[in-house]
């Protein structure tokens, strides 16, 4: 008699802890009180172009990558509970590397176009930028069309790159010399390229250039016009990522909403 109850109360005990186990849900679990903050569940890897300064560059000191974005996905990575990792990679191997899983997450000021969003799926914008054009302060070149007829450098597949061929097609179209469009693999390279004078004109993202004018103050490189592009930057990711598009976007609002990323701004850019 008292062996079958025993058995019975054993039996009970077990049914019990197996419901509790199913029940406890891992919100509950997390939010328990502690003021341990929960590990980080995933690590992801991002990736970047990092001659792109003020967004991404190598840093001098530490020989890693630094900047802009590379502060910001560490920010929205702490926001939304994952590990993230950043690496300089070359411009045109970015989204390979997401096709590859060699990457989780392209964060290298990327421009969100239609024709890359067939490949890709991108965060929510993240900064607004455009496309603007520098020159030696003594050049002949003071508006966008004297450039025709003239030797443009842009970084390659960049929307500077698209800029260039639309503007050189409009110039064809108006009967006008065309743009000679000089594509290099980096995006500093046309800063040395406009230098030694192997093009007239550059075309990049106006903070981009911006911050070369900051870091070359003796250049004499100058802006004449404002961007004549708007253009939004986005985190790229594996269509396939449900999970990661769930974790970047809401990291992203969550830093928009407290401050991080007005602090995040302020440092690169100064105050808006
Ligand atoms: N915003 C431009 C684009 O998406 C240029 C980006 C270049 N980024 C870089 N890290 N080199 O085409």
């Amino acid at each position: 008699m008292k062996k079958r109850f025993a058995i019975v109360s054993l039996i009970v005990l077990m049914v019990l802890s197996l419901v509790a186990g199913c029940t406890k849900e891992p919100e509950h679990a997390a939010a328990n009180g502690d003021d341990e903050p929960e590990a980080p569940a995933v690590k992801l890897v991002a990736v970047g172009e990092c001659t792109f300064a003020p967004f991404e560059f190598v840093d001098e000191e530490t020989g890693k990558p630094a900047g802009f974005d590379v502060d910001l996905i560490q920010a929205i990575a702490e926001a939304a509970n994952f590990e993230v990792e950043y690496k300089n990679l070359d411009w045109n191997s970015l989204i390979a590397a997401l096709q590859t899983k060699e990457a989780d997450l392209v964060v290298s000021g990327m421009t969100i176009t239609d024709e890359r969003a067939l490949e890709v799926k991108f965060s929510d914008p993240y900064f607004e930028s455009g496309q603007a054009w520098c020159v030696e302060e003594d050049s002949p070149i003071k508006a966008l069309d004297d450039l025709s007829g003239k030797t443009v450098g842009v970084q390659i597949n960049t929307t500077g790159d698209y800029a260039a061929q639309k503007l050189d097609e409009k110039f064809k179209e108006e009967d006008k010399p065309g743009l000679s469009i000089k594509r290099l693999e980096r995006a500093a390279d046309v800063f040395n390229e406009l230098k030694v004078g192997g093009v007239d004109a550059v075309i990049s993202d106006l903070p981009v250039i911006q911050e070369y004018l900051k870091n070359n103050p003796d250049s004499n490189v100058i802006i004449p016009e404002p961007a004549f592009t708007v253009e939004y930057y986005g985190i790229a990711m594996r269509k396939q990522d449900k999970d990661i598009h769930g974790l970047v976007n809401k990291g992203l609002a969550t830093i928009k909403a407290n401050g991080k990323y007005d602090e995040l701004y302020e440092k690169y850019f100064g105050t808006r």
